[in-house]
């Protein structure tokens, strides 16, 4: 049987812009995540964190090796396919928040679930949307812009994005890379409990090695490989 995610030999390099030698960025990675774990990926700037989350999101494309997530091929995708696999199976949350600031809160928490693949819409979108934010603690917060609340409360709503389409998989890159320690710390026990509750697997980037004590297992990637820690 195969695991939630499945990586083998996935590498991935960049051209040189000038036409010299590619860089590489890491090689021969394997990697197998069970559902409903959580695991943290440490390591250097630079070493490539970001872009194997990426290439994991289908956000980037491996230059080789094979990776699967929940029984899918990514390599086998469509344009199309992986747009709704982005948007359904997956929920993305980056160091910064990236919500939309004309937007209110409880707008911002729906918006991926107006992309076209979802199934929810209308009332009930807003009604789940309302219930993300009691959630992550900010119901009294849902008519604000995001110019009107803290950087962890943004964080939080980020949260609640995130999971509007009810995803199986939470990828964060450095979730809380520019966060207090007292937010850090609400942030990290949020995306614990969610994880705990959901059954949603979790693959989470940090520097903090605080942060990845909190997650079942911990990989470091460096020198272009990926151990287990
Ligand atoms: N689009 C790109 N083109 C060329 N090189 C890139 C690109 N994106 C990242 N890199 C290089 O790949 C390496 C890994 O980057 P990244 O995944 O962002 O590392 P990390 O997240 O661990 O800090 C770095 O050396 C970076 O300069
Ligand atoms: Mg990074």
């Amino acid at each position: 049987m195969s695991s939630f995610i499945e990586l083998s030999n996935v590498s991935k390099s960049y051209d040189s812009p000038g036409g010299g030698d590619a860089v590489e960025v890491f090689s021969g990675i394997n990697l197998q995540v069970d559902e409903g774990q959580a695991a943290a990926i440490v390591g250097p700037s630079g070493s490539g964190k970001s872009t194997l989350l990426n290439v994991i999101g289908t956000l980037d494309q491996p230059s080789g090796g094979e990776i699967q997530v929940d029984g899918l091929e990514l390599n086998a995708l469509s344009h199309k396919e992986a747009a709704a696999f982005r948007n359904q199976t997956v929920g993305f949350i980056f160091q910064s928040h990236h919500l939309l600031p004309q937007c209110t809160i409880l707008e911002n928490v729906m918006v991926p679930a107006l992309a076209g693949h979802s199934k929810i819409s209308g009332d009930a979108l807003r009604q789940r949307a309302e219930e993300l934010l009691e959630e992550v603690g900010l119901s009294d917060r849902m008519h604000h812009r995001p110019a009107e609340i803290s950087g962890g409360e943004s964080q939080r709503v980020a949260v609640a994005r995130a999971l509007v389409n009810d995803p199986k998989l939470l990828l964060a890159d450095e979730p809380t890379g520019a966060l207090d320690k007292a937010n850090s710390d609400k942030l990290v026990e949020l995306l614990v409990s969610l994880n705990d509750k959901r059954n949603l697997t979790l693959l989470a980037v940090t520097h903090s090695a605080e942060v990845a004590s909190r997650m079942g297992m911990t990989y470091r990637l460096d020198d272009g490989g990926l151990v287990q820690d």
